[in-house]
């Protein structure tokens, strides 16, 4: 109809958080000045990576991060961007990124009441071939007044109030949950607004695609290998799952969100603690499978009950469909 293609109730992510908080007459819109900023980050790193090929932003910086990784130009650009936009938000006082070794302190003038961990660009490895790669955060509050520590952000991810990513893609994604369901939003470039695409979304209970880097088989654990032998040769008849594995885990937890089915990056002999880190991996997606009906597990329990004591710490994570993460749950079970 004529009045679908001329929209004229849009739904930005800015008036969605506005709507949100007007829940909490208490708020002074702290949460979406903070957002908005987050939001203008993405932006940039969306149009950076759209012209990543022309603008000579692929390939490498010649510089290697705490994680040992050789950084890619675009993980030290959109790290700069988003820095610099969450100090100059004035909303925030402890910042973690992947790529920084040390936690950011904002200067007392700038301090606000809360802290973000995130990993600028994920998926990295995708970068120079031109397949999807994201950006990942979570959102702390700062519960008290004294100097901040990297205490505030060394807590379980059951205490962050948000969390959410930006997909790189076809388009540019924007998943996004404040601890009430989980909300898509998609770039419209000819606006330069993340518009509500994809309201309240939920994981199927149960999906047929499973998500893991069969590379690393020959070092996986008993239970490990017992489920993805079970996705590949199941006995009850029922037929064997899809393999999906894009390799920027933004992408693949996207995919699993919308279809259904588990990502995984198991411990191996190689990396007991997985490669995935906690805080700005583990924690944003896991809070948001839970809040779309699915949930996550590290191998030993609830992935938002890990308490981490590093702010790069990794652990082992099975996240997606209720029902696909209960089987694994089961073969740890019986370990
Ligand atoms: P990053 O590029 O931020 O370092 O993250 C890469 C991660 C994650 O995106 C993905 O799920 C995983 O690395 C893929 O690891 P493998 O290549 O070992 O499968
Ligand atoms: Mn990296
Ligand atoms: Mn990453
Ligand atoms: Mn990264």
């Amino acid at each position: 109809h004529a009045a679908d293609a001329h929209r004229t109730d849009l739904m930005t992510i800015t008036r969605f958080v506005l709507n949100e908080q007007s829940k909490y007459p208490e708020s002074r819109g702290d949460f979406t000045i903070l957002l908005s900023h987050i939001v203008l980050g993405c932006k940039f790193v969306c149009s950076a990576v759209n012209k990543a090929g022309l603008a000579k932003l692929i390939g490498l910086a010649g510089e290697t991060n705490i994680q040992g990784e050789e950084q890619k130009k675009l993980d030290v650009l959109s790290n700069d961007v988003f820095v610099k936009a969450l100090v100059s938000s004035g909303r925030t006082s402890v910042l973690v990124s992947e790529e920084d070794e040390e936690a950011t302190f904002v200067e007392p003038s700038k301090r606000g009441k809360y802290c973000v961990v995130f990993d600028p660009l994920d998926g990295s490895s995708n970068i120079d071939c031109g397949v999807s790669i994201g950006t990942i955060f979570g959102i702390y509050t700062l519960d008290h007044t004294d100097e901040p520590t990297t205490e505030d952000v060394l807590k379980p991810g059951n205490e962050m109030v948000a969390a959410g990513y930006c997909m790189y893609g076809s388009s540019c994604m924007l998943v996004l949950s404040t601890g009430t369901g989980v909300h898509g939003f998609t770039l419209d470039p000819s606006l330069g607004e993340f518009i509500l695409t994809h309201p309240d979304i939920k994981i199927p209970n149960k999906g047929n695609i499973y998500s893991v880097n069969e590379g690393n088989a020959q070092n996986w654990d008993g239970p490990t290998t017992k489920y993805v032998e079970k996705c590949k040769f199941p006995k009850d008849g029922s037929h064997a799952k899809s393999l999906r594995y894009v390799g920027s885990m933004v992408a693949d937890v996207h995919r699993t969100l919308l279809y259904g089915g588990i990502f995984l990056y198991p411990a191996d002999k190689k990396s007991p603690n997985g490669k995935l880190r906690v805080l700005y991996e583990v924690f944003p997606m896991s809070f948001l499978m839970e809040q779309a009906g699915g949930q996550a597990f590290t191998g030993k329990k609830r992935a938002l009950d890990l308490v981490p004591e590093k702010i790069h710490e990794r652990s082992p994570i099975f996240l997606g469909s209720y029902d696909d993460v209960e089987e694994i749950k089961a073969l740890y079970a019986e370990e």
